[in-house]
């Protein structure tokens, strides 16, 4: 099949490399035009694992290619995928602006028929409002179809080539015949539902990954008062097949470009119906307050007195293996840190530089390395699990740290090897160690 994907963000980005993967002609159509020749070159403007070589290997190959030409592109295919943002409007609402445009652009490209379906996430009613936009300004015949993604950054190319589902939102049966089969080599699973229904099925599932982790991030605030360790309780709830292990995982709480988005999105789509959406925001409610976990801690080790000291900060990005770092839980620790008057030295392995560009300094000490971060700080807080940070030799750590106290943000370190440091140490909904009495702990503070 000829496809073109418009936008090339995380989604866009994936899907076009991967359904050229499948042996389709890709082009992928972005109008930033410093960014479609970095990718026409071989680059890849993200870090995602694998995306890379696969994009060249496809490039090669003749089956993928880039432009800023969407009339051209659109031209050429019978198959269209709308993958731009839609960033939060300052009220939670989805801005649907980039959408808007590229459904204007397409009408003004169709050239005979073609199916055009919205990868974006988008608001319960966003195709049949792309498909108005396309229908008023072209008399050529086309089919919308709502086609959300479930890719995670970081296994994004996994994701995508061995996806859980896919979701197919049509009104059409033949297209959505045709998107099925289009699909059928990548699993079994495939949803085909009313256009209405896709939209909602994406925001559902994002809002409902989104509540484990609050639900489990309050279990763990909870244990953490009466005694219980939350990674035995999540291990032993999830071995309910109704309940499952994924997403139980607690710590400083959800960022990152979708989850973050799109509950205050849904919360705002709710709202436009008059209907209040209790459960999400309270999801909303508690994931800002865990981010303030590690500052809980940091000042009831410290009597509520951080300025002057030295915090040192293990990881930026929102999770793992990306170089993302919207809505990362680091900022704001970061900048509270920094407003409490303590002094901040940052590592993370590749998204210091993101963070550097999107956030400003933020009068941060930026280090080259873990242990350089490390190197004379009064604390030391984990706040992302990169696979460096979970290797670190403990012992080595304590004798670099001026003061051996370890926040650990996202419970990567086990106990017995904790116990064997003399490190005070908190985590997220697990028993403290090494604390001693209050006496000895003011005495190695002060
Ligand atoms: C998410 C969805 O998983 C994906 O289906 C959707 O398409 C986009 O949004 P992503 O944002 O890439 O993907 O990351 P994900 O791995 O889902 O993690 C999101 C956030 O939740 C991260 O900040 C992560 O640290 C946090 N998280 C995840 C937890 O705190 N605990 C968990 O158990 C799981």
């Amino acid at each position: 099949m000829n496809i073109t994907v418009i936008g090339t963000g995380y989604v866009g980005l994936v899907s076009g490399i991967c359904y050229a993967e499948l042996g389709h002609r890709v082009v992928c159509v972005d109008k930033d035009l410093a960014k479609v020749e970095t990718l026409q070159n071989g680059g890849i403007p993200i870090y995602e694992p694998g995306l890379q070589e696969l994009s060249v290997k496809n490039m090669a190959a003749g089956r993928l290619s880039f432009t800023g030409d969407l009339r051209d592109a659109v031209g050429q295919s019978e198959f269209v995928i709308i993958a731009v943002g839609t960033p939060s409007l300052p009220n939670g609402e989805a801005n649907l602006a980039y959408i808007d445009g590229a459904a204007i652009e397409i009408a003004e490209a169709m050239n005979g028929y073609k199916i055009i379906a919205v990868k974006s996430t988008v608001p319960v009613g966003t195709n049949e409002r792309v498909a108005k936009l396309i229908r008023s300004r072209t008399p050529e015949r086309f089919d919308s179809i709502s086609l959300p993604e479930f890719l995670r950054e970081g296994s994004a190319v996994q994701d995508t080539m061995h996806p859980d589902r896919i979701v197919i939102g049509a009104d059409s049966d033949a297209a959505a015949e045709t998107l099925k089969q289009l699909h059928l080599p990548l699993t079994d699973n495939i949803v085909v539902t009313d256009i209405r229904s896709a939209e909602m099925l994406k925001y559902a599932s994002n809002a409902f990954l989104a509540t484990k982790i609050s639900f489990i991030n309050e279990i763990a605030n909870i244990c953490e008062k009466v005694g219980a360790d939350v990674t035995r309780v999540a291990e032993g709830m999830g071995f309910d097949k109704r309940i499952g292990h994924a997403f139980l995982k607690a710590g400083i709480g959800y960022g990152g470009s979708c989850f973050p988005k799109d509950t205050r999105a849904l919360i705002q789509i709710a709202g436009n119906v008059d209907y209040e959406f209790k459960l999400l925001r309270a999801v909303v409610e508690v994931n800002q307050d865990q981010r303030m976990s590690v500052i809980r801690k940091l000042e009831s080790i410290f009597d509520g007195e951080l300025q002057g000291k030295t915090i040192a900060i293990w990881g930026v990005a929102f999770k793992p293996n990306t170089d993302d770092v919207r809505e990362s839980p680091a900022l704001e620790i970061i900048q509270y840190l920094i407003r409490s008057g303590a002094h901040v030295k940052a590592y993370d392995p590749i998204a210091m530089r993101n963070f550097r560009t999107m956030y400003g300094d933020n009068g941060v000490m930026w280090c080259d390395e873990a242990l350089e971060a490390a190197a004379g700080a009064d604390a030391l807080c984990l706040l992302t699990e990169w696979e460096e940070f979970v290797r670190t030799d403990l012992g080595q750590l304590q004798t670099i740290l001026r003061k051996p106290i370890l926040i650990d943000g996202r419970n990567v370190f086990k106990e017995a090897d904790v116990a064997e440091t003399s490190f005070i140490y908190y985590s997220i909904g697990r028993p403290r160690l090494n604390q001693g009495v209050k006496e000895e702990l003011s005495a190695l503070i002060n």
